[in-house]
């Protein structure tokens, strides 16, 4: 059976985007009824436009922010049940990388101290347990012992992301949530980041869910992909299969948008024209017809469900199964191959860290 580390049922998140005087509050659905099944182990990618709703769905997901509707399931519990000491558990075993490494370090403290403050929070090992743990992780993202003592402003934007990655590891989580983790970075340097990702993700066992706007980001990472469209999920399935061939015309569209390396030429890119419509007062019937090229009658008043259509392969369309969409070709990435070797990895990680924070409490004691 595939251990599913975290489910989402029905999950649904509403802001109140404007309150005039009189009269009701206009209400955003920033995420809008999304199930979810995030398998241990992997790389889940989360894709889609700017203010679809993926970093509320990933607020959601570790229980940052309160869903409206909804539940998810963490390792077995309800994160919505859990208190004092398990929700500690949670918000160490659930660790964020966001998008601007420049803003998301407090520039007063040294890189040490901002990498060694998760330990600290959490009551992981003593002091000079710490040291030595953020000494090690400076070296697991290809940053040296002595940089410890610097501070954020003496990096690139490259190493400050280097540096978040090594904090988010610091309690040595079991899930790493990136939200549009190399976004703010040079294309040049985009790749670097990813990759440091990728290795410390099998060398830690974790599971990698990676937010991003565009494809091309998660092209070479991702297990899994679900692609977001207004607060709803579209199309999801098996990220090289998606690639090669998607079944959402929304999908579509974002693939056409990926440059071809090799080539340096772009496809014919699908047309999607113009901007998203408003959150607050979505399109009736399919949320994406007043932009897709493949629109018919119907989708302007049935609306289409999130759908079963074979192979793992999910999507909201009418007409997911009649279509032929153009895809692109990955490489043939090998997947993470051994993946017990990662858990045991992993275990002896989380079995060493918990040793330490047992000496902690000893030290704490006597
Ligand atoms: N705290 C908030 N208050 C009001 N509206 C919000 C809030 N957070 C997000 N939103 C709205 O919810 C929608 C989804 O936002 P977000 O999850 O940030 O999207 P993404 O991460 O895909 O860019 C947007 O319309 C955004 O304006
Ligand atoms: S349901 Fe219709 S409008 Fe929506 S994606 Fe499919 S073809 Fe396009
Ligand atoms: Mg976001």
């Amino acid at each position: 059976m595939t251990a599913h580390i975290l489910r989402a049922r029905g999950l649904t998140r509403r802001f109140v985007a404007h309150k005039p005087l009189f009269g009701a509050p206009s209400v955003v659905q920033a995420v809008n009824g999304v199930d979810l099944d995030i398998v241990e182990g992997e790389t889940f990618a989360i894709v889609g436009e700017s203010g679809c709703g993926k970093s509320t769905l990933a607020r959601l997901l570790s229980h940052l922010i309160e869903a409206s509707e909804g539940t998810v399931v963490y390792d077995g519990r309800d994160i919505s049940a859990l208190t004092g000491a398990e929700l500690r558990d949670l918000r160490r075993e659930m660790q964020f990388i966001f998008q601007d490494p420049f803003s998301s370090l407090n520039p007063r403290m040294t890189v040490g101290a901002l990498i060694g403050e998760p330990l600290r929070i959490h009551r992981i090992g003593t002091a000079p347990e710490r040291r030595a743990k953020v000494a090690e992780l400076l070296g697991k993202v290809g940053l040296r012992p002595e940089h410890a003592d610097r501070y954020p402003h003496e990096f690139s934007g490259g190493q400050r992301q280097r540096i978040g990655i090594a904090r988010a590891l610091a309690t040595a989580p079991r899930v790493v949530i990136g939200d549009e983790p190399v976004s703010a970075l040079d294309v040049s340097i985009q790749a670097q980041v990813v990759n440091i990702l990728e290795d410390l993700k099998d060398e830690f066992g974790l599971t990698l869910i990676v937010i991003a706007h565009d494809l091309a980001v998660i092209r070479h990472i991702a297990d899994r992909v679900a692609v977001m469209y207004l607060g709803e999920i579209v199309e999801l399935g098996d990220a090289a299969e998606v690639f090669a061939a998607p079944r959402h015309p929304y999908t579509e569209a974002l693939l056409s948008a990926i440059p071809i390396p090799a080539t340096g030429a772009r496809k014919v890119q699908t047309k999607i024209e113009g901007d998203p419509p408003n959150p607050i007062s979505p399109p009736p019937g399919c949320r994406f017809h007043t932009r897709c090229p493949y629109v018919q009658d119907v989708c302007r008043t049935d609306r289409p469900r999130l759908a079963d259509i074979g192979g793992g392969r999910q999507a909201a369309c009418h007409f997911a199964r009649d279509l032929s969409l153009d895809g692109i070709r990955t490489d043939d990435r090998p997947r993470p191959a051994a993946v017990a070797d990662r858990f045991a990895r992993y275990s002896a990680a989380r079995a060493g860290m918990t040793a330490n924070a047992q000496h902690q409490a000893r030290q704490t004691e006597e």
